[in-house]
């Protein structure tokens, strides 16, 4: 997978040259080119923000140089270097944009596993109030493209939530993770099953502290460690994010599952979905 970031502040983006992200480019899974934005701009300050028309506090990112610095980056194949660009590109290369913003859409598992299946991502951090929205509807006009928030919190750019999505990216890339199976389990994998969150994990020493691991993950029975496992998911699925339980499709769980549930004050209401009467208090 090839990705592009275009931003003010490259250096920003360093940690994608250690760990897991710095490994797939060094083993040749993962083509990562930064670009500083100022590149595109022509005056003497190098300037990238302007006054929003209408009045208002902040900044707003000039169309211009995000105009110019897109299409140069778009225009470059696959395996070239960007003195090679080409201006149209057509077919499987075709990139995807993602636009980091607050108020995009939510990013989640399902959206990672996605992205995670496409050659060519962009990614345009912006700082100040954003974007001239000219730029993303020239582009969402020629491109795929998504604008994307990392949570309901704003931070002051975008790219905090670019090392955020390369990352839930790059880990679901095939070879990544040296396991195959490691993203079976995680919080949120999509499949048949309601998405839970993980439950706890343990290592050895079996006691640390006169704390002891539980007495099932030692026992070598496989099909108890599952179920206890699943019924650690559900229970921390509970405690922290109720409204997983409430959104599940009974029809995916099975009796024990129901069991748990009701054991935990969770009972289907009419209509075939859980509710529950009281809430859960923190151990
Ligand atoms: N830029 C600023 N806050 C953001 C957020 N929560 N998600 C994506 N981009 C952002």
């Amino acid at each position: 997978m090839r990705i592009d970031v275009v931003t003010i502040f490259p250096e920003y983006l360093r940690p994608l040259d250690v760990s897991l992200v710095g490994k797939a480019r060094a083993r040749g899974q993962l083509d990562v080119r930064v670009h500083d934005l100022r590149r595109w701009t022509h005056d003497r300050h190098h300037t990238v923000d302007d006054t929003p028309y209408g009045g208002g506090p902040g900044m707003v990112m000039k169309p211009e140089p995000w105009g110019e610095a897109l299409d140069e980056v778009l225009g470059t194949p696959a395996g070239a270097e960007p003195a090679d660009a080409e201006p149209a590109v057509t077919g499987p290369e075709l990139p995807t944009i993602v636009v980091p913003t607050p108020s995009g859409r939510p990013f989640t598992q399902e959206l990672a596993q996605r992205l995670s299946t496409l050659p060519w991502l962009v990614f345009t951090p912006a700082r100040y109030e954003g974007i001239d929205r000219r730029v993303v509807e020239e582009y969402a006009a020629r491109y795929p493209l998504h604008e994307v928030s990392v949570g309901d919190y704003v931070l002051a750019g975008g790219e905090a939530p670019v090392l955020v999505m390369v990352e839930a990216i790059a880990r679901l890339l095939p070879g990544v993770l040296g396991n195959a199976e490691s993203h079976r389990d995680d919080s949120f994998a999509p499949g048949p099953m309601a998405a839970l969150l993980e439950g706890p994990v343990y290592t050895k020493p079996p006691r640390w502290r006169d704390r002891e691991v539980p007495e099932v993950l030692t026992s070598g029975h496989h099909g108890r460690v599952a179920r206890w496992r699943r019924d650690e998911a559900l229970r921390r699925t509970s405690q922290h994010r109720p409204e997983l339980i409430e959104r599940c499709d009974p029809e995916s769980l099975d009796r024990h599952d129901l069991a748990v549930l009701a054991e935990l004050g969770w009972c289907l209401d009419r209509d075939g979905r859980f509710g529950r009467g009281s809430v859960d208090v923190e151990e």
